[in-house]
């Protein structure tokens, strides 16, 4: 296993507001990390800073990817790591996609930007993204629109999307929340066959401490921007530190 992120002891703030102290945790290739806290906490916040995405700054520490700094890089290299190094499936749509274009247009653009590439073989490794994520029907996926397709199928898509320059980590923030249960296991099985068959790295956002339980490998518990519990999955949630993940686990899973 490859150390692939590091965080040394960061702050991160808005403007004046600071939100996230003094976070440190390694992620590793292959390794699934949950991140839970309620809402508020810093979550997406402490997501959007490995991007550099608008809003929030890094006031100490350092973020490291494969032992380069994140934060010395300027735009253009910023913009190759997104998308295919590191990429991300987002809290609000899932999809990251202009919802005036066709997926197969949205496929062929985030492809062509990090390699020379025809649209052939674009949609060809997008259906095979598809179809080895079990997605019906590919063709049709690629032909629609985002507003064509249910919230759920626009979420399993957005995970394939951002799959297609196989990124060696993946950012997932709440990519099942307002999903059906039967979605929501359906999704949380495609991130495991995504580990299982490209070795990626995963930071799962979630409110939900079963699906924590069931699919990572370590866990970070945030409470009010502070670490409150972070370390093998098993572990915290059979003997938790702090008084906070008690509560948390009690009310989640009685
Ligand atoms: N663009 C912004 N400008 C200023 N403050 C912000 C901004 N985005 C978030 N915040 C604040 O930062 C804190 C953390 O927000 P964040 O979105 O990271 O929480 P979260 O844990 O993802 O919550 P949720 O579970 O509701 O998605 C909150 O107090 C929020 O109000
Ligand atoms: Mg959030």
């Amino acid at each position: 296993m490859t150390e692939l992120l590091k965080f040394q002891n960061v702050n991160i703030s808005y403007e004046k507001k600071q939100v996230l102290y003094d976070i440190s945790f390694s992620l590793s290739s292959g390794e699934i990390l949950g991140i839970v806290g309620n809402s508020g906490c810093g979550k997406s916040t402490l997501l959007k800073s490995i991007l550099s995405l608008e809003g929030p700054k890094v006031t100490k520490g350092d973020i490291l990817f494969k032992d380069m700094s994140l934060l010395s890089l300027n735009n253009e290299d910023m913009r190759q790591i997104r998308g295919k190094s590191i990429s991300m499936v987002f809290q609000e749509s899932g999809i990251h996609t202009n919802p005036l274009k066709t997926v197969s247009d949205t496929v062929f653009e985030s492809m062509r930007a990090h390699c020379a590439i025809s649209k052939r073989d674009a949609l060809d490794t997008a259906v095979h993204i598809f179809e080895s994520l079990s997605l019906p029907d590919p063709e049709r996926i690629l032909s629609s629109y985002p507003f064509e397709l249910s919230g759920g199928m626009n979420q399993r898509v957005g995970i394939a999307l951002a799959m297609l320059n196989k990124p060696s980590i993946i950012l997932a923030d709440e990519p099942t929340s307002a999903l059906d249960p039967i979605v929501a296991v359906q999704i949380v099985n495609e991130l495991k066959s995504l580990r299982e068959k490209y070795n990626t790295a995963i930071i799962l956002v979630t409110h939900n401490i079963k699906i924590a339980r069931s699919i990572t490998d370590t866990i970070m518990v945030l409470h009010h921007g502070k670490i409150a519990d972070y370390g093998n999955t098993k572990e915290v949630l059979s003997s938790p530190k702090s008084e906070f993940t008690k509560e948390l686990i009690l009310s989640a899973l009685g």
